[in-house]
């Protein structure tokens, strides 16, 4: 197994791709802690892991303030001596213009999808320096390619891919690899979010697998192995990349 006696930390871990990835990185060898601000989504991730022989543990986080992001590093130290990765997935999505985004919801978006990759980075790094870990940060390719009716969370996504690239400039010469994944429309819950919130929710789900060279929306466990691939060491020699995952979104093809 790729990742045996490794430890990672992934945010937002409860559900869709953050549960994905916890279930893949698992399966490699690693023990993984399910930081989430849903922490009964989390303890059953960390169920599900442990249902299958292997280490987890919830911890209830909230990856937009810094005493809670605080705590889950004093929780993750009293369990283990060292940390080897970080997954930072935790997002919501307000999908709106930027005309209709209430001064609050515009901030909370903020604070959650680049504050929470902010703040994570931030206290983990010290311990990620003695183990030359890795950083993964969960961009979308809308960080590239725009949407209508989600314009902050597309800012969000975008200023990922450059807070990415400073990290992997700042702390490369630490052996540290900073990455990010860009995902395209993944069967999951930000994805079912921006569906709902479209006049014709099943034909905004049907639409969107045109858009995707291979025809159809991508699985959680497609990304989850991309993220496993990054923090491993087969990726030894790749930092500071927006990794795109996306079934071929935006590939210039019409749609089928
Ligand atoms: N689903 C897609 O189509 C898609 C596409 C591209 C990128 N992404 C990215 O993948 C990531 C996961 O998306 P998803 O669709 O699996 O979403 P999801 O809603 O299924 O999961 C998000 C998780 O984050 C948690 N969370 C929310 N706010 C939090 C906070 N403040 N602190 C800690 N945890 C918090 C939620 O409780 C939830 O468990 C996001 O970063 C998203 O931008 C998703």
């Amino acid at each position: 197994m790729r990742l045996d006696n490794r430890v990672v930390v992934i945010t937002g871990a409860g559900s869709g791709i953050g549960r994905a990835c916890a279930l893949e990185f698992a399966r490699e060898g690693a023990a993984v802690v399910i930081a989430d601000i849903d922490i009964s989504a989390a303890t059953a991730t960390a169920g599900l892991i442990k249902a299958a022989g292997r280490v987890a543990t919830a911890v209830e986080t909230d990856v937009s303030k810094p005493e809670s992001v605080q705590q889950l590093l004093e929780q993750t130290l009293g369990i283990y001596p060292n940390v080897h990765a970080l997954v930072n997935n935790a997002a919501v999505q307000i999908n709106k213009t930027a005309e209709d985004t209430s001064f609050e919801e515009w901030n909370r978006q903020l604070a959650v999808n680049l504050g929470g990759v902010f703040l994570c980075s931030k206290y983990f790094l010290p311990h990620l320096r003695k183990t030359k870990g890795s950083i993964v940060n969960m961009s979308s390719v809308n960080g590239f390619f725009v949407e209508p009716t989600c314009a902050g969370y597309c800012a969000t996504k975008a200023a990922i891919i450059g807070l990415t690239k400073a990290m992997a400039i700042d702390h490369g010469r630490d052996g540290i690899r900073v990455n990010c994944i860009c995902p395209g429309y993944i069967d999951a819950g930000l994805a079912e979010g921006y569906f709902q919130s479209q006049a014709d929710p099943a034909k905004a789900r049907a639409e969107a697998g045109k858009l995707h060279a291979l025809g159809r929306i991508g699985k959680p466990g497609e990304v989850g192995r991309a993220a496993v691939f990054l923090v491993s060491d087969d990726a030894s020699f790749v930092t500071g990349t927006a990794l795109v995952v996306d079934g071929g979104f935006g590939s210039g093809l019409p749609p089928q």
